[in-house]
C-alpha cells in the first residue's frame, strides 16, 4: 500500500489515533504525497495495515470528506479531492509566525520607583468583597447582557457625579458621564471622534505617552506645547487644523506643575474661540498634601469645551480598569454611540460594587488613608535622597503620585535611567517623555512602595549613580 506507511500512529499520545490519522492523511494530500485523483485504500485494508478498527478509519475518511479533502466514489470508497491540486509539493511553506514563542510570563508587582502605582496592599479588599456579596444577592441581572447600559450602570453614573461634584466642583448631569475601561479608553475613544489625519491635537510636551499613543491611532499629527510651571505655556503655536486640545492642570504629567488660573481661563477663552475641544486628564489630583486641590478646569469652563477624564486606577486598584470621562453634551451621543460600538458594556458586578463603595462612604475613607501613607513616604524619599547628596532636585513636591527629580549636573538621563534598571530601579528618563522639549532627570514614583522598599531603593539607587555619574 504505497505511501500509508508513512503513517505513524502513537497510542499513548492524548489526541486520539482518529484525530492522528486524520491530521496525517491531510497533510499527506496537503504536501502532495497524495494526489488529486488517487485512490485511497478501503478501510478494511487500512485497518489491518495499521492495525486499527474499520471505525477509526471510516470516521477519518469521513472527516477528511467533510472538509473536502476527499471525494466519493464507486462503492464507499474515497479518493482525494481535484480541489487539492492548489497545494503543490514543496509550496507548502507558512509566513513565519510574527510573534515569536516565548515562555509564559508570570504576573508580577512594580519594581521602585515605577512612576503612577498605587499601593494594592492598602486597598480594604474585605471590605469591596463584603459589598461584591450584597451586590450579588440582588439577583442574576448583572451576570446577563445589559446592552442598554453601555455607557455605565447608572447607579455607578450618578455616584460617580456626586463624588465629582463634590471634590472637583464638576458641573454635569449623570448622563453625561461615561463609565470606560480605565481613563485610557476613554482617551482612545475621544481620539477616534475628534481627531484624524486632518484634525491634529496640541499635547504637553513633556507629555503623557498613553495619551499621545491614542492620537497617533487616530493618525493625528502632534502639536508640541511647551510647559513651564505655570502649566502649557500660551499662546498655542499656530495649528490651524487642531481640534483637541490634552492637558494635565492639576499636576502636569511628568514635571509636576499647576496650572495657573489665568492660564487656566484663557485657555478656555482660547478653546472657546478656535472651537478647540481641551481633554482635561485628572489622573491623581485626589492625592494633594498640602493643600486642597484646586478645582478641575471643568468647573470654569462656561462654554462647554471641556472633557473631563479620570481614573479608578491610582484611587483603587489599576486591575479593576475602571475610569469615568465626563462629556460637554454636544459629545454625548457620538460617544454613546462609539461606546456601544467597542463594547456591549463594561464589567457589570464591578460596576455595581463600585457604586455601593462610593456611596457607603468606604472610597472617601480609603482615599483619606492613602493620602496620608502617601505623604509620609514622599517626605522619606524626600529625605533620605537629600542624605544621600545625589545631584538631583526636586523642585514640585507635595502632590501627586510621581515626582520630577531633575539632574544638577550635566548628564544624559536615558543612560542613567538604563544604569539604574539594571540595578532592579525603574524610573525612566525624562526625556523620553519629551517631544521637542529638553529635560535631563528622572520620574519617581512613591506611592506603591513601602518604607522599606524606599529604603532599599534609594539606597540601590545611590550605589548605580555614584559609580555611573563618577562622583
Ligand atoms: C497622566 C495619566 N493619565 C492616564 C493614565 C491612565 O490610567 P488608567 O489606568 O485609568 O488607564 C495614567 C496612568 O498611569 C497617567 O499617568
Amino acid at each position: 500500500m504505497r505511501g500509508f506507511d508513512q503513517l505513524r500512529l502513537d497510542r499513548t499520545q492524548r489526541r486520539t489515533l482518529q484525530q492522528q490519522l486524520t491530521d496525517q492523511l491531510k497533510a499527506m494530500i496537503q504536501e502532495g504525497r497524495l494526489r488529486p485523483s488517487e485512490k485511497l485504500p478501503s478501510t478494511r485494508a487500512l485497518a489491518e495495515e495499521l492495525n486499527l478498527s474499520r471505525n477509526t478509519i471510516t470516521a477519518a475518511f469521513e472527516r477528511l470528506h467533510d472538509e473536502g479533502y476527499l471525494q466519493g466514489c464507486e462503492r464507499s470508497a474515497f479518493v482525494v479531492g481535484t480541489v487539492t491540486r492548489a497545494f503543490r509539493p514543496g509550496e507548502r511553506q507558512r509566513p513565519a509566525l510574527a510573534v515569536k514563542s516565548a515562555p509564559p510570563r508570570q504576573l508580577m508587582g512594580p519594581r521602585p520607583f515605577r512612576p503612577a502605582q498605587p499601593d494594592v496592599n492598602l486597598f480594604p479588599m474585605k471590605l469591596w468583597n463584603r459589598h461584591r456579596m450584597r451586590v450579588l444577592r440582588r439577583g442574576n441581572e448583572l451576570l446577563q447582557y445589559q446592552s442598554r447600559f453601555s455607557m455605565g450602570l447608572d447607579e455607578l453614573r450618578q455616584a460617580v457625579g456626586a463624588y465629582l461634584r463634590d471634590s472637583r466642583g464638576i458641573r454635569c448631569h449623570w448622563e453625561e458621564i461615561a463609565v470606560t475601561g480605565g481613563s485610557q479608553q476613554g482617551l482612545y475613544m475621544l481620539g477616534q471622534l475628534l481627531l484624524g489625519p486632518e484634525r491634529s491635537a496640541y499635547m504637553e510636551d513633556p507629555g503623557y505617552p498613553g495619551a499621545r499613543r491614542c492620537w497617533e491611532q487616530a493618525k493625528a499629527p502632534i502639536v508640541p506645547v511647551p510647559v513651564d510651571d505655570g502649566g502649557i505655556c500660551l499662546p498655542l503655536p499656530d495649528a490651524q487644523d487642531a481640534s483637541l486640545l490634552y492637558v494635565t492642570p492639576s499636576h502636569q504629567f511628568p514635571l509636576g506643575a499647576r496650572m495657573s488660573l489665568g492660564r487656566r481661563l484663557e485657555l478656555l477663552r482660547i478653546a472657546q474661540q478656535r472651537g478647540l475641544w481641551i481633554v482635561e486628564d485628572d489622573y491623581d489630583s485626589e492625592f494633594r498634601f498640602d493643600s486642597v486641590p484646586q478645582p478641575s478646569l471643568q468647573s470654569l469652563d462656561e462654554f462647554r469645551r471641556v472633557i473631563y477624564v479620570g481614573s479608578f486606577s491610582k484611587t483603587l486598584f489599576p486591575g479593576l480598569r475602571l475610569g469615568y470621562v465626563v462629556l460637554p453634551p454636544e459629545l454625548v451621543e457620538p460617544f454613546a454611540r462609539l461606546k456601544a460600538t467597542l463594547e456591549d458594556h463594561g464589567p457589570l458586578v464591578d460596576q455595581a460594587t463600585l457604586a455601593a463603595f462610593l456611596e457607603s462612604g468606604a472610597f472617601d475613607s480609603h482615599l483619606r488613608r492613602c493620602r496620608r501613607v502617601y505623604r509620609e513616604r514622599q517626605q522619606l524619599f524626600l529625605e533620605l535622597v537629600a542624605q544621600k547628596g545625589l545631584p538631583l532636585v526636586f523642585p514640585i513636591t507635595g502632590h501627586g503620585m510621581n515626582l520630577a527629580g531633575h539632574f544638577s549636573i550635566e548628564v544624559e538621563d536615558t543612560r542613567q535611567s538604563a544604569a539604574l534598571a539594571e540595578a532592579g530601579i525603574d524610573t525612566p528618563a525624562l526625556s523620553s517623555y519629551c517631544n521637542k522639549a529638553s529635560r535631563s532627570g528622572l520620574l519617581f514614583g512613591l506611592t506603591g512602595f513601602a518604607d522599606g522598599e524606599i529604603r532599599t531603593g534609594v539606597e540601590a539607587m545611590s550605589t548605580t549613580l555614584v559609580k555611573s555619574l563618577g562622583i
